[in-house]
């Protein structure tokens, strides 16, 4: 009862200061590839967090490190309120994957070829020790028809070549359910998807959200769909999460100027899903060389001093809605003390 007395509910699953460098390289020549640096984020059951951002930003970084494919450079990842980093091992790792799943951009790589898509669905089920006696056919059926793929036991004989893009995200999907997960990270689940088809896919995961209250992280490039589909939207730009907040505020109101950017890339959001939004807008910031300050002053209209020498910190703006940008602070002040000291 205790933890009823804050109204705020509790994250189910929290980054704090996530932050991957990935040493890549020869022996001769070492480079340092700042992929994600001091990431913060919170997913809450029945919530849809987008994380946009251009290609390289490190979008898929988080992601990963969220359902721990990769160990973070620093940084905790807590799930209900408990740093999960320390728990090692297989039988850990299973524990974890069965609140937290992940469902990846190529509907394809991530289907075996040579088995039936009831295989691919066993197969959760029997590890994760959620097959019922007897049940497993039944179990499978159900499963496909969560996500739509009917006549069921018609799909279930089939392989993953004889299905479409969109119905191979499905069977993606069903995987993901089978272990009855309630975080689902879902990175670029639509991106390689027939424009005509994206809105499908979207739909049945905010069906998800909403009738089995799972939390998910979206990961996406194309901020238009964000805003259909996302409550909260976070902004990523070359490894730095630059603002957050409602879907709706970001989008119509943004703050940052990366943000800005992003958006005027968009000329009507109304008009639906888009594609490549951000493919025009100029080089992509080369992460071996990001440095102290914030990592879009290079690129940025209204960059000042303090930009390239250090990394500006959160300003609230409102409860809900943050930036990671001078212009929001009181700039001046720190300006001034700077150059007297
Ligand atoms: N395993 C890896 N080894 C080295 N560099 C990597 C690895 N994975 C990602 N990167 C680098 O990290 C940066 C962020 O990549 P990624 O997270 O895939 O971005 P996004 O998903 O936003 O396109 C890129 O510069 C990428 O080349
Ligand atoms: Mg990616």
């Amino acid at each position: 009862m205790s933890s009823r007395i804050n109204d705020a509910p509790q994250p189910l699953l929290e980054a704090r200061g996530l932050t991957k460098h990935f040493v890549t390289g020869t022996a001769l020549r070492r480079y340092t590839v700042r992929a994600v640096q001091d990431a913060n984020l919170k997913l809450y059951p029945g919530r849809v967090t987008a994380l946009v951002g251009e290609s390289g930003s490190g979008k898929s970084t988080i992601a990963r490190m969220l359902v721990r494919l990769y160990e973070p450079t620093s940084g905790e990842i807590l799930y209900e309120g408990r740093n999960i980093l320390g728990d090692k091992g297989r039988k850990a790792l299973l524990e974890y994957r069965s609140h937290v799943q992940m469902i990846f951009q190529d509907p394809f790589s991530s289907l075996n070829p040579v088995r039936r898509i009831r295989a691919h669905l066993e197969r959760p089920l029997l590890i994760h020790g959620k097959a019922k006696r007897g049940k497993l056919r039944e179990q499978v059926n159900e499963l496909l028809e969560r996500v739509a793929l009917t006549p069921v036991e018609e799909f279930a004989d089939k392989f993953p070549h004889q299905l479409s893009g969109g119905q191979r995200q499905r069977v993606a999907i069903a995987r993901a359910l089978a272990v009855e997960p309630r975080v689902i990270l879902a990175d670029e689940p639509v991106s390689m998807l027939d424009v005509s088809i994206r809105l499908g896919i979207l739909n049945l995961m905010a069906k998800l959200r909403d009738e089995q209250n799972i939390a998910f992280l979206y990961v996406t490039h194309d901020i238009a769909s964000a805003r259909y589909f996302a409550d909260e939207t976070l902004v990523m730009y070359a490894g730095r999460i630059v603002e957050g907040g409602e879907s709706e505020q970001v989008i119509q109101n943004p703050k940052h100027p990366y943000t800005q950017l992003l958006l005027s890339a968009v000329p009507n959001p109304e008009k639906g899903l888009r594609t490549g939004v951000t493919e025009d807008r100029g080089e992509v910031p080369d992460l071996t060389q990001v440095g102290v300050g914030c990592p879009f002053a290079p690129r940025c209209k209204h960059v000042m001093d303090i930009c390239r020498r250090e990394m500006p910190g959160v300003t609230q703006l409102s409860a809900n809605r943050w930036t990671r940008c001078y212009l929001y602070e009181d700039v001046a002040e720190r300006e001034t003390v700077a150059a007297e000291s």
